[in-house]
This record gives C-alpha cells, structure tokens and sequence, in this order.
C-alpha cells in the first residue's frame, strides 16, 4: 500500500547533501511511499503572540503535515546539535497546544554529514522531541551516515551504488514497513472497539 509521506529537510542550502539523501529515499521506494519535501525556510520563527493570527507560512506547514501518513527527517548536524531551522519547524507544528500535527505520526530520522560520527548529536535532539510530541519513531536501523559527500552522488544528484545506498534502500522498505504497521495496527483497533459496541448494543 502506498503512503504519503511529508521529508522535512534540516537544511536550507541549494546543494545540501541531506536534501539530495531525500530525493534519493523518494526514488527508491517508488510507489509505495509518496513523498512530497515540505519547505520549513520560509516559516516565520515560532511566537506564541501569534497563535489567534497564525501567518500562512505557518498554516501551509500544519497542513501540508496534517495530511501526511507519516514524516521523515533528513538533516545535518549544526555545532553537534538540531539544526535551528528544523527545530523552529518542529515547534511551529507542535502548536497551538492540544493541536500539533505531529501528534501519532508515525517517523524516521536521517542525518548526513561530511564528518566521521553522521551527526549523531542532531539525530538524537530531533528524536526526543519527536518521543515527546508522540509520534512513533522507527528505532532500526539507525541512519547516521559519516563521510557523505558530493562524491557520494551521481549528476542527477541521486546516491551512487554502494554501502551508502544500500542502508538508506533497507532504511526506506524499513520506513514503509513501519508506517504501514502502525496505521494498520490502529485500523484493527478501531475495528475490534467498534465490533465490541456493537456487540454491547446487541446484549443491552
Ligand atoms: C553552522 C554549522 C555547524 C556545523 N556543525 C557540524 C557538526 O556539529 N557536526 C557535523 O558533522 N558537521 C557540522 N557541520 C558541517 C555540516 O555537516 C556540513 O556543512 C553539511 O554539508 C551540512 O549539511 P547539508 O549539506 O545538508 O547542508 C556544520 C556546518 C555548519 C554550517
């Protein structure tokens, strides 16, 4: 079954390898995940003042999240953390209270970066914020991806055969896997919760 799937780029530069690492998850699970990059460089920071009057920067980001079955990070690390772009985002979804989008989606994280540990630091601060606004995070496998570099690309700006590819085509049949299991899960419960109303009526 195909998914729709909102890829939040950590990154706001024209040539960001994590933006290339995204196209590259879209192409690889064709039909099954239907992935659209949500653009966060426009979002005005987060102030709670402007929660009655939200900008449409704001709107568009909530909604364009809202109608997603699921949500993958790819980012960068910045100075061993989130990036500040990205976490701007994540707030602005998360509110107003009782009302983030991010609430029950299912998610994966992706950090790419030239360096040796693959942003380690910025995958796990994405991650406890996501645990903490309730999304289902897929814990396997982990994609820290170390020495990513232009090289790492052909000149359609998709990842060249090798281990890099590899991980990230187990990561995304992972990813479709993980968000099927969780709506599927929840579709089964409704059922049996409705069976048992009806049942209850029928006994009444
Ligand atoms: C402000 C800043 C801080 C950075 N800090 C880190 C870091 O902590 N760890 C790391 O691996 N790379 C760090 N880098 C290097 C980035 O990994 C590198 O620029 C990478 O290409 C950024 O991702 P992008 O290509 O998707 O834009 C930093 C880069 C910038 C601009």
């Amino acid at each position: 079954m195909s998914y729709k799937i909102a890829i939040i780029v950590g990154s706001l530069r024209k040539d960001s390898l994590n933006r290339k690492v995204a196209r590259s998850i879209c192409g690889l699970r064709g039909d099954n995940l239907d992935c659209s990059m949500i653009e966060i460089g426009d979002l005005p920071l987060y102030n709670q003042d402007l929660d009655s009057n939200p900008p449409e920067q704001w709107t568009r980001f909530r909604q364009q999240v809202a109608a997603a079955d699921g949500v993958l990070f790819c980012s960068p690390e910045y100075n061993r953390g989130i990036p500040g772009v990205l976490k701007n985002a994540i707030d602005v979804g998360s509110r107003p209270y009782g009302q983030s989008v991010f609430d029950k989606k299912p998610a994966a994280i992706v950090t790419a970066s030239p360096g040796a540990i693959g942003g380690f630091g910025s995958n796990h601060q994405i991650r406890q914020a996501c645990v903490f606004l309730n999304m289902p995070m897929m814990q396997q496998p982990e994609a820290y991806l170390g020495h990513v570099t232009d090289d790492s690309f052909d000149e359609g700006g998709c990842l060249k055969e090798g281990p890099l590819k590899d991980l990230v085509t187990v990561l995304a049949h992972a990813f479709h896997d993980w968000v099927e299991m969780i709506h599927r899960s929840r579709q089964l419960l409704a059922e049996d919760a409705a069976h048992a109303a009806q049942g209850a009526k029928e006994h009444a």
